[in-house]
């Protein structure tokens, strides 16, 4: 784990309210695996806690996260230009492990495409992705162009603008034309994830799964507890630390 000072090479806004923002290290960050994170300072100097997000692309010495405008600090990172200077702890957190694993099914909802995107990136040249992506309307949809590196995409939205009408956990189990994957990984809002947890267990589905969670945090690093949740078998869990991948059978929903 590195604490950087990074320049912003660029800060665009790629869909409604969701921005992507590039960062040059000084310095490479080693390997990030998709499901990494980091914890971003917002540009407000010493004012506001560092935010967690998700690694979207890592080339060089850049590294790209996308963010949604949800408060004051993302607001604020909105507001940082190429120039500025932000400082960066990475790469935090566990990330997907895709050891030995040939088809990987990918369910992803809203911002929660973002570390998927990177674990599809790292992983194309020799794994097959079948790609379930929901979007709530088209106004949202964004990063097609990197989602399409998948062996199969399918791209729903909830008011049927872009795509098909639906969701994405919908959306995976009515394709009877996927190959069975060894492995379902999973990102997106709590109640997309319930719902995949649920339906799994409905239909008895054995493959492994694994989510990757969001909580609130404070440090990111495993000191301070803030990102507590509950596991099944009644013990606590740091999202930051010993997440924020967990297998869906180990944690409550
Ligand atoms: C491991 C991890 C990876 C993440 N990756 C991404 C990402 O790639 N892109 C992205 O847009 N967001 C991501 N998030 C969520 C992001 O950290 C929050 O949206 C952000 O911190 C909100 O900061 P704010 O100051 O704008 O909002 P605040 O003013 O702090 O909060 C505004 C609203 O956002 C909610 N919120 C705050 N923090 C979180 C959180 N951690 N999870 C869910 N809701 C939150 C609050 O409940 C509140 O309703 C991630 C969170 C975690 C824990
Ligand atoms: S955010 Fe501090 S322990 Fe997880």
């Amino acid at each position: 784990m590195k604490d950087l000072t990074t320049v912003v090479k660029s800060n665009v806004k790629i869909a409604e309210n969701i921005f992507m923002i590039t960062l040059t290290l000084p310095e490479s960050a080693g390997r990030i695996k998709g499901g990494q994170f980091v914890n971003l300072s917002t540009g407000d100097g010493a004012h506001l806690l560092r935010r967690p997000l998700g690694v979207m692309k890592v080339e060089g010495n850049d590294v790209s996260v996308c963010y949604q405008l949800k408060g004051e600090g993302t607001v604020k990172l909105s507001q940082a230009k190429a120039g500025d200077k932000l400082k960066i702890l990475l790469p935090l957190g566990n990330g997907f492990d895709l050891e030995g694993k040939k088809n990987i099914a990918v369910i992803g909802g809203g911002v929660g495409i973002f570390p998927l995107i990177a674990t599809i990136r790292e992983h194309c040249a020799d794994k097959k992705f079948y790609s379930y992506i929901g979007f709530r309307n088209k106004n949202a949809v964004c990063l097609t162009d990197e989602l399409e590196k998948s062996e199969k995409l399918t791209i729903v939205t909830d008011d049927g603008g872009f795509g098909a009408k639906g969701n994405a956990v919908e959306a995976y189990l009515n394709d009877c034309d996927k190959p069975e994957p060894d492995l379902i990984i999973a990102c997106g809002p709590p109640v997309m994830l319930k719902v995949l947890k649920q339906k799994l267990s409905e239909r008895g589905i054995k493959t492994p799964c694994y989510v990757s969670l969001e909580e609130r945090m404070g440090c990111g690093i495993g000191a301070c507890l803030v990102c507590v949740c509950k596991k099944t078998d009644g013990e606590n869990a740091r999202v930051c630390k010993d997440g924020p991948v967990f297998n869906i059978e180990e944690v409550e929903l």
